[in-house]
């Protein structure tokens, strides 16, 4: 699957086309995406996206939050926090190839930091971390910071609630 595309691959195969043939056509189709890609996405980007850090929904986590982008994409951010330090981060978002990579450059990053370090991590330092993003992708980033902000503050939220 290509960063720019959501769409999954079809894996019905036709009566004219064998199944080595389809395997060496999407194999190409995949290069040409790829080739693709790297002209818009930085190394970083592409590298996260293919081997995210953390990618599900955290059963056991001290504080979850989220974020709805103006894109339609959901980003979510949960925590699990070993007195003042984060211990470990995932996320889980049904967004774009960006917003998989900010997910996961993001929890990769504050893992090891103290909740209220990982509170002051702005949109522009995860932009920085992934190599730049294009303008247009930059605001997926964001609801990656968004939504870890409010997770931290359920962190909070949840300490204040148990005394
Ligand atoms: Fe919506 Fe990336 S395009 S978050």
């Amino acid at each position: 699957m290509a960063l720019s595309d959501k769409s999954r691959r079809d894996d019905k195969q036709t009566d004219d086309v064998t199944a080595s043939e389809l395997e060496v056509l999407m194999a190409n189709i995949s290069k040409i995406m790829e080739e693709e890609d790297s002209k818009v996405f930085s190394n970083e980007v592409i590298s996260e996206f293919r081997n995210p850090h953390n990618p599900e929904r955290m059963a056991d986590a001290d504080g979850s939050g989220m974020a709805d982008g103006l894109c339609g994409d959901m980003m979510e951010m949960f925590v699990k926090t070993d007195g003042p330090r984060i211990v470990r981060c995932s996320f889980f978002t049904d967004g774009c190839g960006a917003t998989v990579a900010s997910g996961s450059r993001l929890a990769r990053f504050v893992e090891g930091m103290t909740v209220d370090e990982a509170s002051s991590v702005r949109p522009i330092d995860l932009v920085s971390l992934l190599g730049g993003l294009p303008e247009d992708h930059e605001h997926c980033a964001a609801l990656a910071v968004i939504a870890l902000r409010n997770a931290l503050r359920n962190v909070e939220e949840r300490r204040r609630a148990e005394g």
